[in-house]
């Protein structure tokens, strides 16, 4: 399995309920690896631009006042097939149907307030890494443990 690169946000709830600490760790304790992160408020247009595919669905509005209510954390995570990893450890849109075990089924009750968001292909990966991140703002670096953890 080749090294993918995959854009998560830990959504306005994540930050307010101070559960960010645990979620990145338990993508650490899965062996992948941060390559890029930091703390950011997303606009409306940031917003539009992220979940453009959206922007005419009827939920959209909802999902615009939410990811735009608080702060989120941005980050980009590096490792074999990070993309289905993530969206595995993440768990459905619905916190409700989320098995226990995933992110959102620990951790979540709600459909709308779902506590993080991951590229669902390496396509969309590629697209939202340039939409939070400059290039100079994702680090290539040594890990020690590289070859113990992929
Ligand atoms: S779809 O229509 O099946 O493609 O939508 P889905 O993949 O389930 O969700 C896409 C993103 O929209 C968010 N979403 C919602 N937000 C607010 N209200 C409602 N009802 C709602 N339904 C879906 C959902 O959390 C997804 O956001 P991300 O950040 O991609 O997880």
């Amino acid at each position: 399995m080749s090294l993918q690169q995959t854009l998560i946000l830990l959504k306005p709830d994540a930050v307010q309920r101070r559960l960010c600490g645990k979620i990145l760790g338990r993508l650490e304790d899965r062996g992948l690896k941060i390559v890029a992160l930091k703390m950011l408020k997303v606009t409306k247009e940031l917003a539009a631009q992220h979940y453009a595919e959206h922007v005419k669905k009827p939920f959209y509005p909802q999902l615009e006042e939410f990811i735009t209510s608080g702060p989120v954390v941005s980050l980009i995570v590096e490792g074999p097939g990070a993309v289905q990893v993530v969206r595995d450890m993440m768990g459905k849109t619905n916190c409700r149907e989320s098995a226990p075990g995933t992110i959102r089924g620990d951790y979540g009750l709600s459909r709308q307030v779902n506590l993080i968001h991951g590229s669902d292909s390496p396509e969309s990966a590629q697209k939202e890494i340039a939409i939070y991140f400059r290039p100079e703002e994702i680090l290539s670096y040594d890990s020690t443990l590289a070859e113990w953890v992929c």
